[in-house]
């Protein structure tokens, strides 16, 4: 059942077209993620839909009700701000309490909802504190009780973990989507973090200067990006450039400077492509060590090695100053740097290739 459909709407300020001719259906319960990088419109969008900010062409409906004429407060849609937003002479209690006296729901009933939504967020007993006695988690999730205590159909989130530390970044972001799955509730979230959206998401779409790149399940995203700019913005890649020299078996051969990939994909001989293949995706063998089976290998001499512990970055020169980086689990730089000339395996189905 499509929750939200969004109909060829754009937004412009002055010359700036901040959503260009967005469209775009989110499923009933699905938690969506608006992706992409500073300045693509991911806010612009979020606000249109919560009421914010007006559309200068198109249309919003939820379900087969167009919202987007309706003022916020008739939307039936709360938002979780990057900033908490939080009132300061208000309790917590009071907080959340603000869009159920905006209703006009009655004392007995609002105590009932407000306690049922501090458990939610599990701040019980919460409510008689003041927002300066919280951490900066515990304000975010007055924050986001505040939205939930309202029962709306659709919950909008703009960056709402970019303000706390890494690690409570990490727990937050599971409690945001446990939460979500168990309210069975539509969700909008907004972030410029990939993994962040990996984490979370059903979907995704990745924005770019008010375009969508690339709506799809956030496997999909990473696994098959849809163009250059998604294979980068998603995580790391090697983006490489190559001409079409024939084909071998099922696989393309790319010719890069004197080194040749395989891919499976299609284009003609002679054309120009870029194509990814992703650090994680490569394997150093050992000496002599075959690659296993359906794989290519590539020659290059190593470059510099970053150990990080668990993992090694690793860049090896393919010549015509080339780089190709790997990311190497469980590796000792000293190990590589014992070898000299290294062998690097991969897989051609691993390999995306971008036609112009
Ligand atoms: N009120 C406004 N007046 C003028 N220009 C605006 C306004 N709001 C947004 N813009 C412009 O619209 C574009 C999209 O802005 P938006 O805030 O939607 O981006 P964003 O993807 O949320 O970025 P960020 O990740 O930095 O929050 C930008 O070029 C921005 O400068
Ligand atoms: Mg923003």
């Amino acid at each position: 059942m499509t929750a939200i459909s969004i109909d060829r709407v754009s937004r412009s300020y002055g010359t700036v077209r901040a959503v260009d001719d967005v469209s775009l259906e989110v499923e009933h319960g699905e938690f969506f993620t608006l992706l992409g990088p500073s300045g693509c419109g991911k806010t612009t969008l979020l606000r249109m839909i919560a009421g914010f900010a007006d559309l200068t062409a198109g249309q919003i409906r939820f379900g087969n009700k167009r919202i987007d004429t309706l003022p916020p407060h008739r939307r039936n849609t709360a938002m979780v701000f990057q900033n908490y937003a939080i009132f300061p002479n208000l309790t917590v209690g009071g907080n959340v309490a603000y869009g159920l006296r905006a209703r006009g729901v009655a004392e007995e009933e609002m105590k009932v909802r407000i306690a049922r939504a501090l458990r939610l967020v599990h701040l019980d007993g919460y409510g008689a504190r003041w927002p300066h006695q919280l951490s900066g988690g515990q304000l975010q999730r007055v924050a986001i009780a505040r939205c939930l205590v309202i029962e709306p159909e659709v919950l909008l989130l703009d960056e709402p973990l970019s303000n706390l530390d890494a690690k409570l970044r990490v727990e937050m972001r599971a409690e945001i989507r446990q939460l979500q799955q168990q309210l069975k509730i539509t969700a909008i979230y907004v972030t410029h973090d990939q993994e962040e959206a990996l984490a979370m998401s059903d979907r995704v779409a990745v924005m770019r200067a008010g375009k969508l790149e690339q709506v799809a399940r956030a496997q999909d995203i990473y696994r098959a990006p849809a163009t250059p700019f998604v294979a980068e913005f998603m995580g790391t890649t090697n983006l490489l450039t190559g001409t079409i020299a024939g084909r071998d078996g099922e696989a393309l051969r790319i010719r890069v400077g004197q080194r040749e990939f395989r891919a499976i994909g299609n284009a003609r001989d002679g054309e120009s492509v870029s194509f990814s293949l992703r650090p994680e995706t490569i394997r150093l063998l050992d000496t002599g060590e075959a690659p296993p089976p359906g794989w290519s290998v590539v020659e290059a001499d190593l470059g510099a090695v970053e150990f990080l512990g668990a993992i090694s970055r690793i860049e090896l020169d393919i010549g015509d100053g080339a780089m190709l980086r790997v990311a190497g689990l469980d590796l000792l730089p000293d190990q590589l740097k014992a070898r000299g000339r290294i062998a690097a395996a991969y897989d051609p189905r691993r390999v995306t290739v971008f036609r112009e």
